[in-house]
């Protein structure tokens, strides 16, 4: 028999204002354990307040929450010995060495000095930050401020950790070498990773499952290839070499979308391999040659768009606007 285990996150009619402000209008969340699990939303749409509230940070007006089985506005102690918290309120000392900020976290865990300082040593050896652990950390890069950040967090062997846009603002590799290090807590400690990301890509990348927050309400929720499957528009591209062939292309295949500029023929497809070797198919008893091919699947920006009608970019638009009033 197949046991699930507990769900690591629940909640129910989630509800948080500043003043008549709206941020969490009724929010019901069930987040499983072991796996990565995204809020996804633009700037201002409540990321950092949901992860406040579900780290015993600021208390919600309304609505009940267990995290990792222990009942928040009963148990905050207990929650707060199961989770780690790194993110937009970053723990980093940057007076102190990468090792005695981790070195402090283990006093604050009461570790004693010897655990402490084995810990640090693991940590530091896993995020690839030996060297750097003897320098102070107002000499770090961002991503590396990133990591001890992280690092730190884990001192304390947390099961549920929340990561509250953990690349906004690194450069690419970075962004690499951070996804990797999360991927690995997930598959190597089994560890529930809570992600906050205004990165589609980012969700796309890494999440089991993606919530939407748009509004204070969750607008959809699903795994990434659910949410793109609500966006219509899959679609297979031929490029032709000339117009000739893009005029014969036509005659087999229908004059469905033709770009006479970019010789191209857009053919609606749900990505299925039958379909397109059959499509490919009817080109070639025609004799048809196509230069190029691609598949074309919505990407998460498509899903925001459809969901709100909005793209995620305007949407930060709207807020940034609010704030300058
Ligand atoms: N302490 C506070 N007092 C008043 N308003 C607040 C407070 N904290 C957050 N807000 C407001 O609540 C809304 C949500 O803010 P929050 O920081 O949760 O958004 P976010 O999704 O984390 O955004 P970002 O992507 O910019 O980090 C914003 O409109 C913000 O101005
Ligand atoms: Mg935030």
């Amino acid at each position: 028999m197949v046991t699930t285990p507990p769900p690591a996150i629940t909640a129910l009619g989630l509800r948080k204002s500043y003043g008549d402000k709206i941020v969490l209008n009724g929010i019901d969340l069930d987040v499983p354990s072991g796996r990565i699990w995204s809020l996804l939303g633009p700037n201002g749409a409540g990321k950092t307040t949901m992860v406040q509230i579900l780290s015993t940070l600021i208390r919600p007006d309304a609505g009940t929450v267990h995290v990792a089985g222990h009942d928040l506005a009963k148990d905050p102690d207990a929650v707060r010995r199961s989770i780690g918290v790194t993110g937009q309120f970053a723990a980093v000392d940057e007076m102190l060495t990468g090792e005695e900020n981790l070195l402090l976290m283990g006093d604050l865990h009461h570790l004693d000095r010897r655990a402490s300082r084995r810990r640090a040593n693991e940590l530091l050896k896993q995020f690839d930050l030996e060297d750097a652990g003897k320098k102070v950390a107002s000499t770090y890069s961002g991503g590396m401020r990133r990591k001890l950040d992280l690092a730190m967090t884990l001192v304390g062997n947390p099961r549920i950790i929340f990561l509250d846009e953990p690349t906004t603002g690194l450069d690419p590799r970075s962004r690499h070498t951070m996804w990797e290090i999360i991927r690995g807590l997930v598959a190597n400690e089994g560890i529930t990773i809570f992600l906050t990301t205004q990165y589609l890509e980012e969700a796309d990348e890494l999440a089991d499952r993606i919530a939407v927050l748009d509004h204070g309400k969750l607008v959809a929720q699903g795994t990434p290839d659910e949410l793109k499957s609500l966006v219509p528009g899959s679609h297979i591209l031929l490029t032709f070499g000339d117009i000739t062939e893009l005029d014969a292309a036509v005659r087999v295949l229908g004059e469905s979308a033709r770009d006479d500029q970019a010789l191209t023929l857009r053919v609606p497809s749900n990505g299925d391999l039958g379909e397109m070797r059959s499509l490919l198919d009817r080109l070639d008893a025609a004799s048809v040659v196509a230069k190029n091919l691609s598949i074309h699947t919505p990407d998460l920006d498509d899903v925001f768009l459809t969901l709100t009608g909005r793209p995620a970019a305007e949407n930060e638009a709207e807020n940034a606007e609010k704030e300058t009033v």
